[in-house]
C-alpha cells in the first residue's frame, strides 16, 4: 500500500487510507468531503502522471487546513523526482506562512505525488483544499544536461519531446546530441607529411574516432614531431579520461596523449605507425599537429 498507508499503520490510528491515479491531461481533486470540513484521520494519496516529455502544474484554488508549526498536524506535501518536497498548511487569505497561497508548482519530471493527512483533532472547522493539475510541455531546447546544451548545434522543441540537426558538414552522432565530422581512416605513403586533428586549430568535433595510418616502404624510419598549439581535453589526476591520442607501431605503443603540452618528439623506429586519436561528447580544444619525417636506415 501507499507510504501514507505505512504512515498510518505505524501511529495505529484508526483511519481511512486512499490512493488515486490521475492520469488525465488537466483535472482537480480535493481534500475528503469537501467542500465540508475533512474528517479526522485522514491519509490520502494522489499520483499524477503526465504523458512523457510532459510536465504537471499544480495550484490549489482554495486552501484550508488546520495551521501548525512546520504543518505537522494537518498538512498537504507534495512530491516530485528532482524537486524539494514541499508541505503546506494553514488557510489562505490569512498571514499563514506555509499555506500555498498563489503558488504554481511545476515538476521536473512527467510525475507528481500529493499527500493529504488530517491528524485526530481539529480545533475549528476547517473546509480542506482544492487543487487544479494541467500537463505542459517540457521546452527540453532551454535544458542543460551536466551543463551542456541538450543538443550541440539546434535543437527543435515539440509536444513530448525534442530532436536535434547539425550545421552543414556535420553528421548527427548515433547519440542523437553530438555534431561530429565523419573520419575516414586515412593512410599516409608520402615520405613526409603533416597530420592533424579534424579542423585544426579549430576545436576538435566531439564523438570524433580517427584512425590514420603512415605506411613506407620497408627501410624507412619515421621521426613524429608534436607542434604548438597542443590541445587536448585532460584531466588533472586521472590520465586522459576524456579524449586522447595514442600512437602505436607494430611493437611499441606511446601515449595515450592529452593535455597541453606537446609531446616530446618520438623516433619510432619503425616504418609503419598508427595514429589514433578520439574524442567525447564535450569539451572545447584545439587539438594537435604532427609533423612526420622519414630516415632511411
Ligand atoms: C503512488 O506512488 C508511490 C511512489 O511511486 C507508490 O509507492 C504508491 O503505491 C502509489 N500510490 C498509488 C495509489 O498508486
Ligand atoms: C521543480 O524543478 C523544475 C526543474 O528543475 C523547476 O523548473 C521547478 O520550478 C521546480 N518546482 C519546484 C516547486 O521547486
Ligand atoms: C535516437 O533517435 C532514434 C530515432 O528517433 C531512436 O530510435 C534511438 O533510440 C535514439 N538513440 C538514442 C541513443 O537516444
Ligand atoms: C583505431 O585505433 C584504435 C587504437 O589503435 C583501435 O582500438 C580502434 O579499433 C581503431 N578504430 C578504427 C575505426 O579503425
Amino acid at each position: 500500500m501507499t507510504r501514507g498507508c505505512c504512515i498510518c499503520a505505524l501511529l495505529s490510528l484508526l483511519c481511512a487510507c486512499v490512493g488515486e491515479e490521475l492520469t488525465g491531461l488537466y483535472g482537480s481533486f480535493s481534500s475528503p468531503g469537501f467542500p465540508q470540513p475533512y474528517p479526522n484521520n485522514q491519509v490520502q494519496v494522489w499520483n499524477i502522471s503526465a504523458p512523457a516529455g510532459h510536465r504537471i502544474k499544480l495550484y490549489f484554488t482554495h486552501f484550508s487546513l488546520e495551521p501548525s508549526d512546520q504543518c505537522e498536524y494537518d498538512y498537504v506535501q507534495v512530491f516530485a523526482e528532482g524537486n524539494e518536497t514541499l508541505r503546506f498548511c494553514g488557510e489562505e487569505g490569512k498571514s499563514h506562512e506555509s499555506s500555498p497561497r498563489n503558488t504554481v508548482i511545476r515538476s521536473a519530471t512527467n510525475l507528481l505525488s500529493v499527500i493529504f493527512r488530517s491528524d485526530f483533532s481539529n480545533e475549528d472547522r476547517f473546509t480542506g483544499f482544492q487543487a487544479f493539475y494541467a500537463s505542459e510541455d517540457i521546452n527540453e531546447c532551454l535544458l542543460k544536461v551536466d551543463g551542456e546544451p541538450v543538443c550541440d548545434h539546434f535543437c527543435h522543441n515539440y509536444i513530448g519531446g525534442h530532436y536535434c540537426t547539425c550545421r552543414q558538414g556535420y553528421l548527427l552522432h548515433d547519440n542523437n546530441r553530438s555534431c561530429t565530422v565523419p573520419c575516414k581512416s586515412q593512410i599516409w605513403t608520402d615520405l613526409s607529411g603533416v597530420l592533424t586533428s579534424p579542423g585544426y586549430p579549430n576545436p576538435y568535433p566531439p564523438m570524433t574516432q580517427c584512425n590514420q595510418t603512415i605506411s613506407l616502404p620497408e627501410g624507412y624510419r619515421i621521426l613524429l614531431d608534436f607542434t604548438h598549439p597542443f590541445d587536448i581535453e585532460s584531466h588533472p589526476e586521472v590520465p586522459c579520461p576524456y579524449d586522447m591520442l595514442r600512437i602505436s607501431t607494430a611493437g611499441k605503443e606511446y601515449g595515450p596523449f592529452c593535455g597541453s603540452t606537446p609531446p616530446k618528439s618520438i623516433d619510432t623506429g619503425s616504418y609503419q605507425v598508427c595514429v589514433a586519436f578520439r574524442s567525447d561528447s564535450s569539451g572545447k580544444n584545439k587539438g594537435w599537429k604532427i609533423n612526420y619525417n622519414s630516415v632511411r636506415i
